[in-house]
């Protein structure tokens, strides 16, 4: 049944917790929703792609009232909040069949890291298509760094990544087989499910933008046209203190926080996404461009002062050393058995099977090997982690992240200490085609 949907003017519904409870109602229903001429017809949370912004504090509870009136199975997976894996939490082994309901309710711990996570569904199999199709919503963890002098007088706006891929009656495209086994990617490349939306910047102050890449494939190059951005966060939280980039690459899944100056020449300046090869350009034979997300334009000139860039944020504490390292190839080729193309460690995903038992409180070293000749972002559920070398280099700026980006051949090492929560979750390619197709596995952490 598709609902429909008044063009343009769809404000994004915007619940924000009272009193440390953050109770909403979250369906899952196809819907028409326009994005530029298309009325496209996707599945959406409550009517809305992206979903629903649900904010809430550490230490608050959430309970979300879930509906599911798709006519396929689904469920909902929390990524980014550190939160128990099991029963009504974080748990993404729950399956929520076609009209049923369930609730999910959770308490945030009270050193929760501010920060912005997000919520998509992870019913496995069908997480591409259905995050294709729309399913994705921002969440945000308000604390410290919202309090940080010059982020909390900075003008904030969230920037939710989307491609679609339409027919011309606004159906979504069935990817042709190529893209359906290396990650399907839509030439409609949207923010916060517009199509070039125009944002302002006071001249003099400091931006603050969100970033979430919420594509079931598509890497993001991204650059603000003559503007440096300064990250302040990164999926996991805050940085020590900003560091200055020109550009960033954003794979699916991960989430950054900037800080920019509006110190240029009044005008207007276009967010741009820039040529990247994950690795399967030559054979989707698809030319790399450059096109433009969003247009930021300034109101006024830029005063003679301009607002200060913050020094020092929140810090990141160094993890102790490991007591286990483990080594995670992620390569594809067939599995004996499966024929899934996509594995860890020479296997396909099977929910039947522990992959990984860690002992809770410890912390632990994965070298993460890709032999392949394609980009892997590989994600973690439940606990953040920090990357500590790349292509045995060590990395000098500790960072907070859930999910890092492997380029084609490249080894990175994580640390991550299993705190709090018992329970098995899982990691996987946050590519999402490749994940439904095997390249996951399931940690079980033991009290
Ligand atoms: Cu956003 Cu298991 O994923
Ligand atoms: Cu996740
Ligand atoms: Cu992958």
């Amino acid at each position: 049944m598709l609902k429909d949907r008044s063009l343009r003017d769809i404000e994004p519904q915007h619940f924000i917790s009272q009193d440390g409870l953050l109770e909403v109602d979250l369906i899952a229903v196809p819907s028409v929703y326009p994005i530029g001429r298309h009325q496209a017809q996707l599945l959406t949370y409550n009517g809305q792609a992206p979903g629903p912004i649900l904010e809430a504090r550490a230490g608050d509870t959430m309970r979300v009232h879930f509906t599911n009136q798709l006519t396929q199975s689904t469920n909902l997976h929390f990524h980014g909040l550190h939160i128990p894996p099991t029963g009504t939490g974080d748990n993404v082994f729950l399956e929520v069949p076609p009209g049923e309901t369930w609730t999910y309710e959770f308490a945030l711990p009270r050193n929760h890291p501010a920060g912005l996570a997000w919520y998509h569904p992870h019913y496995h199999g069908l997480v591409a298509e259905q995050v294709y199709s729309g399913l994705a919503g921002p969440i945000l963890i308000r604390g410290d760094l919202d309090e940080v002098p010059e982020v909390k007088a900075a003008d904030e706006t969230l920037i939710v990544l989307k491609d679609f891929g339409l027919t011309r009656s606004g159906q979504v495209a069935t990817p042709n087989a190529l893209f359906k086994r290396w990650g399907r990617e839509g030439d409609l490349l949207t923010v916060n499910g517009q199509l070039r939306p125009s944002y302002g910047l006071t001249a003099g102050q400091l931006k603050r933008l969100r970033i979430l890449n919420a594509a079931t494939s598509k890497i993001f190059r991204l650059a603000l046209d003559d503007h440096a951005l300064q990250i302040i966060a990164t999926d996991g939280g805050a940085l020590q203190k900003p560091i200055k980039v020109d550009e960033l690459v954003l794979a699916p899944g991960e989430r950054v926080d900037v800080l920019v100056q509006a110190n240029q020449k009044p005008g207007t300046y276009p967010l741009l996404s820039l040529p990247y090869d994950r690795g399967i350009a030559k054979m989707m034979d698809k030319p790399l461009e450059t096109s433009v997300l969003a247009d930021f334009t300034y109101d006024g000139a830029a005063e003679a002062e301009p607002m200060p860039l913050p020094e020092i944020l929140i810090p990141v504490a160094p993890l102790s050393a490991p007591s286990t390292i483990r080594e995670l190839v992620l390569d594809h080729g067939i599995a004996p058995g499966s024929g899934a193309p996509f594995l860890i460690n020479g296997k396909a995903f099977d929910h039947g099977r522990i992959d990984t038992q860690v002992k809770l409180g410890t912390v632990e070293d994965w070298v993460l090997v890709n032999k392949a000749s394609m980009d892997h972002p590989f994600h973690l559920h439940t606990n953040a982690f920090q990357v500590i070398e790349r292509n045995g280099e060590p990395v000098v700026d500790l960072v907070w992240k859930d999910t890092v980006n492997l380029e084609a051949y490249e080894t990175v090492k994580i640390r991550v200490k299993f705190s709090d929560y018992a329970g098995k979750t899982v990691y996987h390619c946050h590519i999402l085609d490749h994940e439904d197709q095997g390249m996951m596995g399931i940690i079980e952490m033991r009290a």
